[in-house]
């Protein structure tokens, strides 16, 4: 199945299973905003729950804070936002569509990878075991032509941006003859900045009201209270302060479902550390953040590290973790070190001193920053993406197909269904009874409506890990029938055994104890 349409299904089948809505949809909705459903919600706070233990739990030094969305407007100020918060965005004049023109040259540059890779995709398959890439790289003239326009583009692209020079970044679309997908026509408008932060007014009377921002980012919740947190927790450098909330930004693109939203979740750590040994705590928590994505047991190979060509000002070292998306290797994740810029700002900005005695080095100074910053619905359709499966099965000599959602098991919305055979002779009660004990330890859902085989499916389609089946044999010998949704194998079990097996495959600590690993 071609990329896009496994795109398009899982867009249709998170609506149809109450995971994810479209806002406001009885108003025909509201652009780049979405809502979480039934199931979305639970997956989501399971995601929370995995990073947020990952940090605060496994981690002596790290604690967990959650501030306001409004901030005191000269923070944003302090911050870099008002003055350079800003895409730069184009218009064609024919379709009169807006577009991100970083991002019509970063998807020219795709076309030219795709290129490549087609190339050696054909080569490989040619030569077989014998291909050697590098080689080929190195050797083929057409590889070595559009490596080199890659690289040209780049060059040109980065310092453009450095430079802030818009009328080059419209010539590059030019020279590219980069063509609206709407209108396929070249006739642009100039390139303009358009900050991305949403204004507000506080205060009741519009006379006295003053603007504020809805906050871009989380993490200037953790900088302004760097203090607070440090001197309350008497915490010692090295340490990290975590929070996980919502971030706003007036997207100018923002198609692609929950990748680009306007109103969006973020999972940001700042960690503080020593000047000077950033960079080693850089490398760590690459690592670190690298093995939390790997845990939960996806293709491997679909992640990989992009290090940032061009660095923000105040950044000495930046990567994303990219994901092979339905939509190509996208990032999810970015890790920066950030050096004193942020505490050294709101120190310069409040008048007030943001400073840490060391008392190993016995003197003061500014601390550094990495920060791990990842967004929670990338991540959620991270996980969408991998788990969505269409699986041909053989079922009673007939051929059948059934959607599965293959959620890792500890984030899966619910962990059990507890379904009787029937509604009738007893067996709901007993159901019942049997959830009844297991609900302050799993999430468990209820389900007597349609035949066995279809409550499966619908327990498949979102994901539930196991679903037990009360029979009339469970009246007598208290055994259910356990059914696995990977493997689809049945069991008998007695239903004392029903939490251990369960809490078994779909608690956090799994999860967590990999990471450690
Ligand atoms: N404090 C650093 C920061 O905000 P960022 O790269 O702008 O860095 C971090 O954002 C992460 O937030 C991204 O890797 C992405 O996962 C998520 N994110 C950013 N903008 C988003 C949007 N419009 N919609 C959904 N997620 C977004």
């Amino acid at each position: 199945m071609a990329q896009e349409d496994v795109f398009k299904k899982i867009i249709a089948h998170s609506k149809e299973y109450g995971f994810i809505f479209q806002s406001s949809e009885l108003y025909d909705g509201l652009s780049a905003v979405y809502d979480y459903g039934q199931y979305g919600s639970e997956l989501k706070n399971n995601i929370k729950k995995y990073w947020w233990d990952s940090m605060v739990k496994l981690n002596e030094n790290i604690v967990g804070i959650d501030a306001a969305i409004f901030m005191h407007p000269t923070v944003w100020k302090a911050s870099g936002h008002v003055g350079a918060f800003n895409d730069p965005l184009i218009d064609n004049k024919d379709s009169k569509k807006r577009y991100r023109a970083d991002v019509l040259i970063e998807e020219h540059l795709e076309k030219i990878e795709a290129k490549i890779s087609k190339e050696i995709e054909k080569a490989s398959a040619k030569f077989g075991d014998a291909f050697d890439e590098a080689q080929f790289r190195a050797t083929n003239q057409r590889v070595i032509a559009n490596q080199e326009k890659i690289d040209h583009i780049k060059k040109r692209f980065v310092s453009a941006l450095e430079t802030d020079n818009l009328a080059e970044v419209k010539q590059l679309i030019e020279d590219c003859e980069i063509v609206c997908p709407v209108s396929g026509s070249k006739n642009w408008t100039d390139v303009r900045q358009f900050n991305l932060m949403f204004e507000t007014k506080l205060g009741s009377v519009s006379e006295d009201a003053s603007s504020i921002y809805l906050r871009p980012e989380t993490a200037q919740g953790i900088f302004v209270n760097y203090l607070n947190v440090q001197k309350s927790g008497r915490m010692k450098i090295p340490f990290g302060i975590a929070q996980i909330g919502k971030a706003f930004r007036n997207e100018i693109v923002a198609r692609q479902f929950i990748f680009r939203m306007r109103e969006f979740e973020q999972m940001e750590m700042q960690f503080f550390v020593r000047p000077g040994e950033e960079l080693e705590w850089f490398a760590k928590w690459k690592e670190t953040r690298l093995r939390w994505h790997h845990a939960l047991g996806f293709d491997t190979k679909k992640y990989r590290f992009h290090d940032h060509d061009k660095l923000a000002h105040y950044a000495n070292a930046a990567t994303d973790i990219e994901f092979e998306f339905p939509i190509g290797f996208k990032e999810v994740e970015g890790i920066h070190s950030r050096t004193d810029f942020d505490l050294s700002q709101h120190q310069e900005y409040s008048g007030k001193k943001i400073q840490y005695f060391d008392p190993e080095l016995n003197k003061n100074y500014i601390p550094y920053v990495i920060e791990t910053s990842i967004g929670l619905d990338r991540m959620f359709l991270l996980i969408l993406s991998n788990a969505y499966d269409e699986e041909t099965i053989e079922q009673d000599g007939k051929t059948d197909t059934r959607v599965v959602l293959r959620i890792p098991p500890e984030l899966a919305p619910v962990k059990l269904a507890v379904l009787p055979l029937l509604r009738k002779d007893g067996l709901p009660e007993k159901a019942r009874e049997i959830l009844n004990d297991l609900k302050f330890d799993v999430n468990c859902i209820y389900e007597e409506k349609d035949s066995i085989g279809k409550r499966y499916r619908r327990q498949d389609a979102i994901g539930t890990p196991y679903c037990i089946t009360v029979d009339h044999d469970t009246l007598t010998d208290n055994k259910v029938t356990l059914r696995d949704r990977d493997t689809m194998q049945q069991e008998r079990i007695p239903v004392d055994k029903v939490k251990e097996i369960v809490l078994g495959k779909t608690s956090m600590t799994n999860l967590l104890k990999k990471i450690e690993r």
